[in-house]
């Protein structure tokens, strides 16, 4: 439910389209979703700088960075997680506006608040990608010690130990990044965002 009334839409005079035109290639947000240390951040931060490097409009979202500031006030409760993938994705659309091919690092666990975020989305501007990875493999990279902590009990609520994590059915670009590279997991997205004229 909206709490804000008495407010229009107001419509700019330089559309989405004539961003992409001049950028020279679509815009969409390229969603990553997984378990923490499965490779979402790591993954994306290299596609964002391919993407840079081959001169393309881009930006990075990523969950730790975004709850410094814009998120702040928010937990992991469910709720909590529900609203900050709700943010974000209103933001991402902000930025498929704006001409970005926006690169989202969010472990983003429940089914439903992806599907949010898609719905908001044209067809097309919404690319989930899931980089899967054991819990077990996760564990052992530990490159934060938050599975450590999850385990002993100081972090509750911890994803994948003792809060959920949904993987997707149907993602359109799944990253085997338990067992793929780093470079092979950013070629991948590359290829799609080629195969399918994003690019
Ligand atoms: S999400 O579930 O709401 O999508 P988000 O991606 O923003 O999570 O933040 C996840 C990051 O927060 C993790 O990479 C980890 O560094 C940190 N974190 C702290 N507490 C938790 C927790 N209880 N569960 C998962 N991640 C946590």
């Amino acid at each position: 439910m909206s709490e804000s009334n008495n407010i229009t839409w107001h419509d700019s005079e330089v559309t989405k389209e004539e961003r992409q035109n001049r950028n020279g290639h679509k815009s969409a947000v390229i969603w990553f979703t997984g378990l923490s240390g499965s490779g979402k951040s790591t993954v994306s931060v290299a596609l964002e700088k391919a993407l840079f490097n081959e001169g393309k409009q881009t930006y990075r979202l990523d969950g730790d960075n975004v709850r410094h500031g814009l998120n702040k006030n928010l937990g992991f409760s469910p709720e909590d997680r529900t609203e900050n993938i709700r943010r974000i994705g209103e933001v991402a659309k902000l930025m498929v506006d704006a001409g970005s091919i926006t690169v989202t690092a969010f472990i983003s666990p429940y089914k439903q608040d992806r599907d949010n975020v898609r719905a908001i989305l044209k067809d097309d501007e919404f690319i989930e990608v899931y980089t899967k990875c054991s819990v077990e493999e996760c564990e052992n990279r530990d490159p934060k010690g938050l599975y450590k902590k999850a385990r002993s009990g100081e972090i509750p609520e911890f994803t994948g130990i003792s809060a959920p994590y949904e993987a997707p059915d149907h993602p359109e670009i799944i990253l085997d990044t338990e067992h793929e590279s780093i470079d092979q997991s950013v070629d991948r997205v590359i290829q799609y965002l080629k195969q399918h004229q994003y690019i």
